[in-house]
């Protein structure tokens, strides 16, 4: 019998953008457009009060952020739980409850880096990632190469190692209308000292 001590796991999230609620500024509004369904968008710029919007580890410009306890950075949010998941661990809502005051603007980075050394400390190491992002705004393929570097330095594995692509909702629900951002993460992940027992 071939053993393998290959893991995969497997995170998602979603957060709600800080959308103001009525009366929406003119002046806020930075692009608006119609999707394939013809369904109306708005990207909305960050107001002065609204947190700014964190993905994969870096701050964009010019977008408002998201509703969120922590720093709101969904994609990091889900691969810290396939992490957390492939080695079989609590997910990130169990480690960093979002109801207390301890975890108030946190670290997306931080629980990242703490879920690594988690799973590290199991004796596991990353093989690769891959993540999804789906909202109709901002554009994930002209941010792609600073997450992939922002999450390569966190992590400190190689850059070809983590993989990132962004989709559109079609127009389809509270994504497609703009309202919200979701990922999806997998990772592959293997025991430090790969013996294979047969
Ligand atoms: O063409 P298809 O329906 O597969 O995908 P789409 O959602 O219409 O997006 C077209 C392309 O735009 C994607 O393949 C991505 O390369 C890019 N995209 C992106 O970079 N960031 C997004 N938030 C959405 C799409
Ligand atoms: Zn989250």
């Amino acid at each position: 019998m071939t053993m393998t001590t290959l893991k995969i796991g497997h995170g998602y999230d979603i957060h709600k953008f800080a959308l103001p609620t009525e009366n929406q500024d003119v002046q806020d509004v930075i692009d608006i457009g119609f999707d394939k369904n013809n369904k109306l968008f708005l990207q909305i710029k960050q107001n002065e009060n609204s947190k700014p919007l964190y993905l994969g580890g870096i701050l964009i410009e010019n977008h408002c952020g998201t509703v969120a306890h922590s720093d709101g950075d969904v994609v990091l949010h889900s691969l810290t739980d396939a992490l957390l998941g492939a080695a079989g661990l609590d997910d990130i809502g169990t480690l960093f409850p979002d109801n207390i005051e301890s975890t108030k603007d946190i670290s997306s980075v931080f629980m990242l880096q703490e879920a690594h050394r988690m799973i590290q400390n199991k004796g596991y190491c990353i093989i690769n990632i891959d993540i999804t992002v789906i909202t109709q705004t901002p554009k994930i393929k002209a941010y792609k190469a600073q997450m992939t570097l922002a999450i390569s330095n966190a992590l400190k594995i190689q850059q070809s190692c983590i993989n990132i692509k962004g989709k559109t909702k079609e127009g389809m629900d509270s994504v497609g209308r703009g309202e919200a951002i979701e990922c999806f993460s997998v990772c592959l992940i293997n025991k430090n000292n790969n013996k294979i027992i047969e």
